[in-house]
């Protein structure tokens, strides 16, 4: 999206991305190319969304009277999550305008389901429904089943800390350095979570839960037959906490699960995991 804004305003922009995610995320690293971008590679850390926020930052802080920083999800400074949120809240502009011409009304038991990294697709897709009784259900990247690490500190109880210049529940050692994470979706794999969320949580406002790799994986597999799209690992993971919820729920229940993205940028993963990718 930034590539395509800049292209479109002729300015020069930089994207500054992890080396494991420019492996990973290839499709999206072509088209950001395409648009004229510079791909800045993050060989530090993790080498992950996490690292490339970070050296983001200090490009920023050193380059600050020509260059401009856009985020994009809901972390670092107060400002930045502010400008990003309200960005992504166009999502709940339109869909309350559709549930209310789909049902006549907001339905009385309404469950908004999103998958949950920094957090910015959920704060928009949750942010006209602030104050109905519309329910939220957040989903962190659970990491592998059969592995202690993961990108979900609000489901596994991680405590307050700073991170990218801001407080909020991040996953972390006992001095409080940032702790390593993982999971098969690009774009979950951050430990920390949007101080907006850690709110919502503690107002109890929001649920979180998280689905492993696994879980995503078997979503992505039965929405992509089952349904006319495919979606990317990250809203995989909001699919899978449906499928666990659906059956327990009555017929006047309905839920709505944001999906935020399209497999095609995962294809490689996908395609090394499931023996084959198809569209
Ligand atoms: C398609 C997609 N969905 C969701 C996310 C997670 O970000 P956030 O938690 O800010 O919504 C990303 C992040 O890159 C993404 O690419």
């Amino acid at each position: 999206m930034l590539s395509m804004a800049a292209k479109k305003f002729g300015l020069k922009c930089k994207i500054f991305m992890g080396a494991k995610d420019i492996k990973r995320q290839r499709p999206n690293v072509e088209a950001i190319k395409k648009n004229g971008a510079k791909i800045v590679p993050v060989t530090t850390g993790s080498q992950t969304l996490v690292d490339a926020v970070s050296e983001c930052m200090r490009y920023w802080v050193s380059n600050c009277d020509t260059a401009h920083m856009c985020v994009g999800s809901t972390v670092g400074p107060n400002i930045f999550i502010k400008i990003c949120a309200w960005s992504t809240a166009q999502i709940s502009r339109e869909l309350i305008k559709q549930v209310k011409e789909e049902f006549g009304r907001i339905p009385d038991k309404l469950k908004l389901i999103n998958c949950v990294g920094g957090g910015s697709s959920a704060a928009g897709f949750w942010n006209e429904f602030m104050d109905t009784n519309a329910e939220f259900i957040g989903v962190e990247a659970g990491g592998p089943k059969n592995s202690n690490l993961h990108a979900a500190p609000l489901t596994n109880g991680s405590k307050i800390g700073i991170l990218h210049g801001a407080a909020q529940y991040v996953i972390q050692d006992k001095e409080g350095q940032i702790g390593s994470t993982e999971s098969i979706s690009a774009g979950l794999d951050y430990p920390g979570i949007s101080p907006l969320h850690c709110f919502l949580k503690d107002a109890k406002r929001a649920k979180y839960t998280s689905a492993s790799d696994e879980e995503a994986l078997k979503a992505y597999q039965l929405v992509s037959k089952l349904e006319n799209i495919s979606p990317s690992l990250e809203p995989s993971h909001a699919f899978a906490e449906a499928i666990k919820l659906a059956p327990k729920l009555k017929s006047s229940e309905v839920i709505i699960v944001n999906s935020c993205g399209d497999s095609l940028k995962d294809k490689d993963i996908i395609q090394r995991k499931l023996g084959s990718y198809a569209r």
